[in-house]
C-alpha cells in the first residue's frame, strides 16, 4: 500500500499512567479513518504524538516512509501533516475569505510580501475562493468568522488547515459542541473531500463515524482494542462490550 502515515510501538507515559502503550497504526494515501474509543482512551493524546505537540515515551512516527519522530511540529506541517486549529482566537473578525486568503498566501510565501498590492495576490484569492467553494462557504465569505453559525466555524477552521496543502488532516471531534442538524452537514462536506488527502478522525458519535469511514481503530486503555472496516467493528463483540453496548448504535 502506498502509505501515508505509520506508527510503531508508540508510547506516553505520565509519572506512572500509561495514556498511549504500543501503538501500530498505518493509514494508506487517502484512507477515510477513523479512531475511536471512550473517554479517556487516549485518542486526543495519540493526535498529539503525531502531530509532535507531546514527545513520545516511546515508539516511532512515520509520514510517507520518512521518520519524523524528533522533528517540531511546524516541521511535521511542512511535511503534509495538519490538524485544525481554534479560530476564535485567531481571526474571529475578519471575513471568513480574508482570513483564508492570509493562510493561502501563509502557504504560498506571499505572506512575507503583504506589502504589495492586494491585486498582486490574484492567484492567492483564487485558491482561498475554490477552498471556500470546495467547503460549501461561498455565500459565507464576506461574513465575519465569529458571527457563523458554529458549525460552519468549523468549516473555516477547515479551509484554514486545507490552505496549508495537507497530505493528511488530523480531526479531532470536529463535530464536538455543534448542534445535530448542522454536524450531519459538516459530514457531508467532510465526505466530499478531495481523496488525496488522507484523514484521521476522533469522534463520538457513531452514526457520523460509520458513515464516514472506511476503516476505523478502537481505543482502549490507551492500547488498540482492534481495528477493522465499519461492519467488522459494528460487529465484534469485544467493541460491543466495551464501547458500543453503551449506546443504541451498535
Ligand atoms: N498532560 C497530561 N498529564 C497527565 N495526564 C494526562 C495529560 N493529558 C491527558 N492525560 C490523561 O491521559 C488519558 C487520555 O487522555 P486523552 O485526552 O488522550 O483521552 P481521549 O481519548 O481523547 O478522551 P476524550 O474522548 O474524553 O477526548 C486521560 O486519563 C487523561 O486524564
Ligand atoms: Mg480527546
Amino acid at each position: 500500500m502506498n502509505e501515508a502515515l505509520r506508527t510503531e510501538g508508540l508510547g506516553k507515559v505520565w509519572g506512572g499512567f500509561a495514556a498511549n502503550t504500543d501503538i501500530a497504526l498505518r493509514l494508506a494515501v487517502g484512507a477515510r479513518h477513523a479512531l475511536i474509543g471512550p473517554n479517556g482512551a487516549g485518542k486526543t493524546t495519540f493526535i498529539n504524538l503525531l502531530s509532535g505537540a507531546l514527545a513520545p515515551t516511546s515508539g516511532e512516527v512515520y509520514l510517507g516512509g520518512e521518520r519524523v519522530t524528533n522533528l517540531a511540529q511546524h516541521a511535521r506541517v511542512k511535511r503534509g501533516l495538519t490538524r485544525t486549529f481554534q479560530i476564535n482566537t485567531l481571526f474571529a473578525d475578519l471575513s471568513v475569505l480574508e482570513s483564508t486568503v492570509l493562510a493561502v498566501c501563509e502557504q504560498s510565501g506571499a505572506a512575507r510580501h503583504f506589502w504589495r498590492p492586494v491585486a498582486d495576490h490574484a492567484d492567492e484569492i483564487a485558491r482561498a475562493r475554490a477552498l471556500l467553494e470546495t467547503l460549501g462557504l461561498s455565500e459565507d465569505q464576506d461574513r465575519p468568522t465569529a458571527s457563523l453559525p458554529y458549525g460552519k466555524q468549523r468549516l473555516v477552521e477547515i479551509a484554514l488547515a486545507l490552505a496549508t496543502r495537507p497530505k493528511i488532516l488530523l480531526l479531532d471531534e470536529p463535530a464536538a459542541g455543534i448542534p445535530r442538524l448542522e454536524s450531519r452537514e459538516l459530514f457531508e462536506v467532510l465526505a466530499r473531500l478531495p481523496t488525496d488527502v488522507t484523514i484521521l478522525l476522533i469522534e463520538h458519535d457513531m452514526e457520523l463515524v460509520f458513515q464516514f469511514a472506511e476503516r476505523i481503530t478502537v481505543l482502549v486503555g490507551g492500547r488498540i482494542l482492534t481495528e477493522g472496516t465499519p461492519a467488522e467493528i459494528a460487529a465484534d463483540p469485544k467493541v460491543r462490550e466495551v464501547y458500543l453496548g453503551e449506546s443504541d448504535d451498535g
